[in-house]
C-alpha cells in the first residue's frame, strides 16, 4: 500500500513536472516572414482578441508601403494544449486590399515558436467581370524577430 502511494506520487510528480516544463506558443509580440515583412502583435486579451500593426516588404499595388493595422482572434478552447490557432486581418493603409490569416502558433522541435499560416488577399476591382482575379492566395512562416537587449 505504501508502495502504491509512493509510486502515485512520483508519477505525479513528473507528469506534473512534465506539464510545467512543456513550452507554450505566444503570439505576443514582433514575428519576421518568410518574405521579410514584419508584424507586431500586442497583448491578447482574455477573450482571445487582439490588435497589432504589420509592415509587408512586397506588395501587389505601385503604392508607397505603409504600416498597417491588424486585428485578430486567438482560439482559446481548451484542446489547444499551448499551440494556438488564430485568424487575423490586415487591413492595409496604402491599398485597397485587405489580407486575412489563419494559422497555428507551434513550438518546433528547438523549441522555437513558429506561425504557420496561409492566407488570402483580396484586392478591390473596379468592375464586377474582373471579380475571377481579385484574389491572390499563399503561406507565410514567421519567427519571432529577438528583441535588441
Ligand atoms: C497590397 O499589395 O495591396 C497590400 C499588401 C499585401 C502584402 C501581402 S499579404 C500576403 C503576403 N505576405 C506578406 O507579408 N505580404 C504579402
Amino acid at each position: 500500500m505504501v508502495q502504491a502511494t509512493a509510486f502515485l506520487l512520483v508519477l505525479f510528480l513528473a507528469l506534473g513536472a512534465h506539464g510545467l516544463s512543456v513550452k507554450k506558443c505566444s503570439l505576443t509580440g514582433r514575428w519576421v516572414n518568410d518574405l521579410g515583412s514584419n508584424m507586431t502583435i500586442r497583448t491578447v486579451n482574455a477573450n482571445g482578441d487582439f490588435s497589432g500593426s504589420y509592415h509587408t516588404a512586397v506588395t501587389a499595388t505601385s503604392n508607397e508601403i505603409k504600416l498597417s493595422p491588424l486585428q485578430g482572434s486567438l482560439q482559446k478552447g481548451p484542446n489547444q494544449k499551448g499551440q494556438p490557432t488564430f485568424g487575423f486581418t490586415v487591413n492595409w493603409s496604402f491599398s485597397d486590399a485587405i489580407t486575412v490569416f489563419t494559422g497555428q502558433c507551434f513550438v518546433d522541435d528547438d523549441g522555437k515558436e513558429v506561425l504557420k499560416t496561409m492566407w488570402l488577399l483580396r484586392s478591390h476591382m473596379e468592375n464586377i467581370k474582373n471579380d475571377w482575379k481579385a484574389t491572390r492566395t499563399g503561406t507565410n512562416v514567421f519567427t519571432r524577430l529577438q528583441s535588441q537587449e
